[in-house]
């Protein structure tokens, strides 16, 4: 974790924002919005990572939820906060009440978010290297959270994510995860007939995360290392994880699901033949999962572009083999003759937005979900397999969660300061710690 952060551009908290925050600190007025809050019990949300998916969150998150309102927003660049919300403002013209210095840029601008006490709520969806101290940040200034995936890319930002769990469970703030196929209603029935015995029992999964290339922002003149690597955040382990643990947990997620519990070990192989020379990206990776009872799991990832794209999970059972297609390709169930003998179509759209219904829910109800362990967990196995592809060798969940000091975050971080590559890793080379 970083000792220092320096932020791009100063801050344009406005003299509203300022004045609010210095009250508070000595502890002599209430925000304002937060009695309104009160009064008209809306649910009020911001926005730390406002990209593509921070548009996409907090769309799914109006369009589904009545009572609440976007207030704030913070990403490095201003451009981008004022972006969405005018994007959100016209989608949702009654659900958009972002008062001037409500906007936030820089390394340090979460924290302004966080210290705004008419926030109830943050989504984070910067890129995922952020995730576990954004997390811990959030919970401690008591928000609700919704959180993309992955929550963690290296052993310290899941033994993070453990704390941040049990701490929000103590203090009763919800955190829910992009993690959208638990709210997919082909995967959870799916998941239901393989726990009632339709396919007898589990023996193997295989599962593919396979597609074309991805994108790649480069390089502008003037940019320093750290710029260049915050905007190009996907080639950088740090930040993305590689792309099994950024893209592929998805699919991780769901064989963790449907085992039921973590993996023993791993052993992988995978390598790069199409990055661009400064990515630190693989293109693809094989891991064979252990799991207890001598169940396992065979999985791999690859992002190539021209190559045919497979993302699909097929569970073998004694007495069957169910397939639970990603997107929009639906479950079926076959018997060992190759009958199908069940099947349900499901729409990824709808879960995206079940996922911001169950959060605000749970939180009017006054029961928090709090999922963060699980979607550690899987972020975890992710990196498990990331990591025996990446040394070459077999690999244990108990060295990885226990005893690994993997601490990718650089120690000091200056937008416009030098930062090293770690570069690819090289099997046989690159050390296990
Ligand atoms: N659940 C899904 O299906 C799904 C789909 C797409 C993306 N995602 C996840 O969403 C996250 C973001 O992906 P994206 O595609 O939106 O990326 P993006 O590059 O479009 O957006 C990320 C934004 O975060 C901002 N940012 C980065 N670091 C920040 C910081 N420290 N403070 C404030 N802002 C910061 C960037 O400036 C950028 O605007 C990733 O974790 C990704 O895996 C999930």
């Amino acid at each position: 974790m970083p000792t220092t952060f320096s932020h791009p551009e100063p801050n344009r908290r406005s003299f509203l924002a300022a004045g609010s925050a210095a009250s508070l600190a000595a502890g002599t007025m209430v925000h304002s919005s937060v009695a309104a809050a009160a009064e008209s019990h809306d649910l009020r949300l911001a926005v730390i990572g406002c990209g593509g998916r921070g548009s996409g969150a907090i769309n799914n998150s109006l369009s589904i939820n009545d009572g609440v309102k976007l207030v704030a927003a913070a990403d490095l660049k201003m451009d981008a906060c004022t972006r969405m919300v005018a994007a959100m403002k016209k989608a949702f013209p009654d659900k958009v009440a972002v008062e001037e210095g409500s906007l936030y840029s820089g390394l340090d601008a979460y924290e302004r978010v966080l210290a705004d006490p008419s926030v109830d709520l943050v989504l984070l969806t910067t890129s995922p290297g952020f995730r576990p101290l954004m997390l811990k940040a959030a919970v401690e200034a008591g928000k609700h959270v919704f959180a993309e995936k992955p929550v963690c890319v290296d052993a310290a930002g899941y033994r993070t994510c453990l704390a941040t769990d049990e701490l929000a469970r103590k203090n009763g703030t919800a955190i829910v995860t992009g993690t959208q196929y638990r709210r997919q209603v082909n995967y959870v029935a799916a998941i239901e007939q393989i726990r009632q015995g339709a396919i007898g029992d589990i023996v193997n999964i295989s599962a593919r995360y396979c597609g074309g290339g991805i994108w790649y922002r480069a390089r502008q003149a003037g940019m320093s290392d750290a710029e260049y690597q915050l905007t190009n955040w996907m080639h950088f382990i740090w930040l993305s994880g590689d792309q099994i643990v950024e893209q592929a947990v998805h699919n991780i997620d769901t064989f963790n699901w449907v085992m039921g519990t973590n993996p023993i070990s791993a052993y992988g192989s995978g390598g790069r033949f199409t990055r661009p020379d400064d990515s630190e990206m693989w293109d693809n990776v094989s891991v064979d999962y252990d799991y207890p009872d001598g169940r396992t799991v065979s999985f791999m990832c690859r992002q190539i572009p021209g190559t045919k794209a497979d993302v699909n999970n097929l569970v073998y059972g004694t007495e069957g083999i169910c397939q639970i297609g990603a997107s929009n390709a639906g479950s079926r169930i076959f018997d060992r003759k190759g009958k199908k003998v069940w099947e349900m179509e499901g729409k990824i759209s709808d879960a995206y937005r079940q996922e911001h219904k169950d959060l605000v829910d749970s939180i009017r109800a006054g029961k928090p979900i709090v999922e963060l362990k699980q979607t550690a967990d899987s972020s975890m196995v992710a990196i498990l397999g990331r990591t025996a592809a990446y040394t070459g060798q077999r690999v244990t969940w108990d060295f990885m969660t226990k005893e690994s000091q993997l601490d990718l975050f650089p120690k000091e971080l200056d937008w416009k300061g030098t930062l090293e590559s770690s570069g690819f890793a090289v099997p046989g080379r690159t050390k296990l710690i």
